[in-house]
């Protein structure tokens, strides 16, 4: 098969669509024949040597993706050869084929193309985990999400009124915020020129920048309110006054879906399934595309990514 390999650390040109070994399904498993895969942060992240890999993780980039299954290892039920779906992956979903455990396949959801749900497992399955798994976010409550714009933060605004909750979000820019009001949010903020404590406090705030953003988030909280850190886009260090803290009853946590055992995402996925599929099949939560490119030329999504114009998910189809 074919796949999207790493030559060496670097820009976007180090991306090779290179001939590499075909997987095969370990028990547990089955291999899928992608169709499609979508682009996360963290394959940028990878690409640059910022990411490392848990051993047995493929060294392909991908963390989800779709298509049809080819092959199925020794102990598997409920999923038969041809079965159309859609995978939460460790990684290896730029590629041809990719085996994947079975606690993490989904069934693609009614409505929508077996391309498109490539680009749901884990926008879906980081929203969930850490909204309603994590923060216990409740209807009525106010949730912050940064970047409600990205692949992240498009899912959870959706996600988060379906559940009940107000929803205020930080945008980039005035189309990225008419994009963000369309899809729930009840208030945007332009961190370019606002500041988004301004428009607290927040019962839960989804935060993918992390830095200096640390105080300002504890600062807006309210009382019991909970912050959940994913991402570290503006640093890994900040200063944290612990009074806030401690007088609000506030609590931190970080999570990262990838590094979670396999059973954690088996979970995740059971209550995606249970939760967030129906409101992807009656129309609540819709996948919001930015672009479909052909896999080869992943190079060009991950300059697309890096440049931070794009709004929702990009699409890698196998042609
Ligand atoms: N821990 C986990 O399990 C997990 C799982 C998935 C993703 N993540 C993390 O979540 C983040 C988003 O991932 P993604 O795939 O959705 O990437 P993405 O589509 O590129 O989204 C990045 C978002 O960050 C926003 N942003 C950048 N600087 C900002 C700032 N100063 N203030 C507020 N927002 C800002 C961007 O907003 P504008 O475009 O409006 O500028 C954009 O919406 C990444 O950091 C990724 O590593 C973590």
């Amino acid at each position: 098969m074919k796949a999207i390999t790493i030559k060496e650390f670097g820009g976007p040109e180090v991306l090779e669509w290179t001939e590499v070994e075909d997987p095969a399904p370990a028990a547990g498993e089955v291999v899928i024949d992608v169709a499609a895969t979508a682009l996360n942060r963290a394959d940028v992240m990878q690409r640059w040597g910022l990411y490392p890999l848990a051993p047995g993780t493929s060294p392909y980039p991908g963390l989800e993706a779709s298509g049809r299954i080819s092959a199925i290892g020794e102990g598997v039920t409920g999923w038969r050869i041809g079965d159309e779906v859609c995978a939460l992956l460790t990684g290896g979903g730029y590629a041809q084929k990719v085996a994947v455990p079975a606690g993490q396949l989904l069934p693609v959801p009614k409505g929508v193309s077996l391309i498109e749900a490539a680009a749901l497992p884990e926008a879906t399955a980081t929203v969930w985990s850490n909204l309603a798994m994590t923060a216990r976010l409740e209807h009525g409550e106010t949730l912050l999400v940064h970047g409600g714009a990205g692949g992240i933060g498009t899912a959870a605004i959706q996600i988060a009124k379906a559940l009940g909750a107000r929803v205020v979000t930080t945008v980039g820019s005035p189309e990225k915020a008419a994009r963000a009001r369309e899809l729930g949010a009840d208030v945007t903020v332009d961190y370019r020129t606002e500041d988004f404590t301004d428009h607290g406090p927040y019962d839960v705030i989804l935060d993918v920048i992390g830095g200096e953003y640390l105080q300002r988030n504890v600062h807006s909280l309210a009382p019991d309110g909970r912050l959940v850190i994913i991402g570290l886009q503006n640093g890994l260090e900040a200063p944290l006054n612990l009074a806030e803290l401690v007088f609000k009853r506030a609590s931190v946590h970080g999570t990262t879906l990838r590094t979670r055992p396999a059973a954690d995402k088996a979970e995740i996925i059971s209550e995606v399934r249970e939760w967030v599929w129906p409101m992807i099949e009656d129309g609540s939560v819709e996948l919001v595309v930015d672009r479909t490119l052909p896999l080869a030329d992943a190079a060009e999504a991950h300059r697309l990514m890096e440049a931070g114009r794009h709004i929702g998910k990009i699409i890698l189809v196998n042609d």
